[in-house]
């Protein structure tokens, strides 16, 4: 079948690469020209485990293109995949001028039948918005052609992208036309070989699904940091009350893991977007509220403990810290906990070297002018004349340190983890003082 995306970034890439590498023909389309240069050229502009290979696989076999050219996009697919950014607005709500811009060059160039497939995570009632640009862009134009609109929320995880794309849990698809649910069925027909995984429903509630699973993963992390705290006050340790509740199927082990908050380009602006949703129908959110509340705070924790630890004035000092992305496996820092630790850092005085195996670059685009940041190499570049090191991302190669070294590295001996990495007595054991995450009175 052919398709053609809009929008080649996390979701965009990893959609086209898999629909391709199922011998689709996918025409990718961005309007930032230098990306799609890239990607011609055959550049990978993100890092995405895997994602390199099934690019160049595909494009190799000519089954995926890159494009700037809005009119040639419009011709390629009967699918239209809209993978673009939905941004937090200032008032917390979904940006949705890239979607809708989709739509209209949509409407202001298809000569025959289109599905529009939203990819993008947004609010409820944006595919009738959807559907009225496209149909303004047609009534411009003086033609009528048919078309329709189908919600498609994307689940995969940054870092198991290509793995979830490629054996989702489930395909939601939102439409009001069971026809369309039909095409789209047989498109997702090679993911689905083992059981259908086709969940269908209307659109709205298609649309909603997308936030409430973001919600409900955010909701369970901070709940955790929340009592990881009350763990810190009450003198007990969190990770044996994570093990004692997980136990429990109906709560279950998944994403209960207390740490330094979570970030990334989906839970913060979805949780926000949502409850700026309810508030415009004049309901107060009151959980999703506090879910977002609780995660502030639980990003600035760790430099809390580290002011508590030194005071104030941190003039002079030097921190490690280790892991910039969000999350491991990804380059992406959009809304990293590791930002607000360095932001809060910088403002006290101190200075931060930094290591990540990935997201050195990223970092250094968004910190392109900051004296207070060394990017290094290695971890243990990193940990080089520092005083203390702090963990903000749970990379694998952080998991087994060599903690004879780092006591001989750091100068005031002290790790603080945001991410709970070890056992409090193997650290300290060696001669280092620890903090975690509601692992001990605070
Ligand atoms: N990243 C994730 O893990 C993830 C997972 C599920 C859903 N989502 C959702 O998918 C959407 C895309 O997220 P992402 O992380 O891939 O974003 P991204 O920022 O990585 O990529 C968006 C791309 O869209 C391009 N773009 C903007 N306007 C455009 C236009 N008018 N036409 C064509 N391209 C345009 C941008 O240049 C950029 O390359 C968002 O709504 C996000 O919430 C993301």
């Amino acid at each position: 079948m052919r398709l053609t995306i809009f929008g080649s970034g996390y979701v965009g890439l990893v959609t086209g690469a898999c629909m391709a590498e199922m011998g689709n023909h996918v025409l990718c389309y961005d309007i930032d020209e230098a990306k799609i240069e890239r990607l011609n050229n055959g550049e990978v502009p993100i890092y995405e485990p895997g994602l390199d290979a099934y690019i160049a696989r595909n494009a190799e076999a000519g089954r995926l293109e890159f494009t700037t050219d809005v009119k040639k996009a419009v011709d390629h697919g009967l699918f239209q995949f809209v993978a673009v950014g939905t941004p937090p607005d200032e008032d917390g709500s979904a940006d949705l001028k890239h979607v809708l811009s989709v739509a209209r060059s949509i409407g202001e160039h298809m000569d025959e039948y289109r599905v529009v497939v939203d990819k993008s995570t947004v609010p409820v009632g944006t595919a009738d918005k959807v559907k009225d640009e496209i149909q303004a862009a047609l009534d411009a134009r003086g033609v009528s052609i048919e078309f329709d609109v189908v919600s498609n929320p994307e689940f995969l995880k940054e870092g198991a992208a290509i793995s979830d794309f490629m054996k989702p849990d489930r395909i939601i698809v939102g439409t009001d036309n069971p026809r369309v649910t039909e095409l789209l069925k047989s498109l997702y027909e090679p993911f689905n070989r083992n059981h259908d995984r086709v969940i269908s429903m209307d659109i709205r509630s298609a649309e909603l699904t997308k936030y409430a699973a973001n919600a409900m993963l955010a909701t369970k992390i901070s709940f955790m940091n929340e009592l990881a705290n009350l763990a810190e006050k009450f003198g007990a340790d969190i990770e044996s009350v994570r093990l004692g509740i997980g136990s429990d199927p109906r709560i279950g082990y998944h994403f209960i893991y207390p740490g330094a908050g979570y970030g990334g380009s989906c839970f913060p602006k979805d949780v926000q977007a949502l409850a700026k949703s309810a508030a415009d129908e004049g309901y107060d959110a009151t959980l999703l509220n506090a879910v977002e509340a609780v995660n502030l705070r639980q990003k600035r924790r760790i430099f809390e403990k580290i002011q508590s630890h030194y005071g104030d004035d941190l003039k002079g000092k030097t921190i490690a810290l280790w892991g910039l992305a969000f999350k491991p496996r990804t380059d992406d820092m959009r809304a990293a906990s590791s930002r607000v630790t360095m932001e809060a850092l910088w403002e006290a005085g101190a200075k931060v070297k930094a290591y990540d195996p990935e997201a050195a670059g990223e970092a250094a685009r968004i910190y392109p002018d900051q004296a207070g940041l060394e990017l290094c190499d290695t971890a243990y570049d990193a940990v080089e004349g520092a005083d203390a090191l702090v963990i903000v991302t749970e990379w694998q190669e952080f998991r087994s340190p060599n903690f004879s070294l780092l006591k001989e590295k750091l100068s005031d001996a002290v790790i603080f983890d945001g991410r709970n990495l070890y056992e409090p007595e193997t650290v300290e054991g060696r001669g280092l003082q620890y903090y975690a995450i509601g692992r001990g009175r605070s």
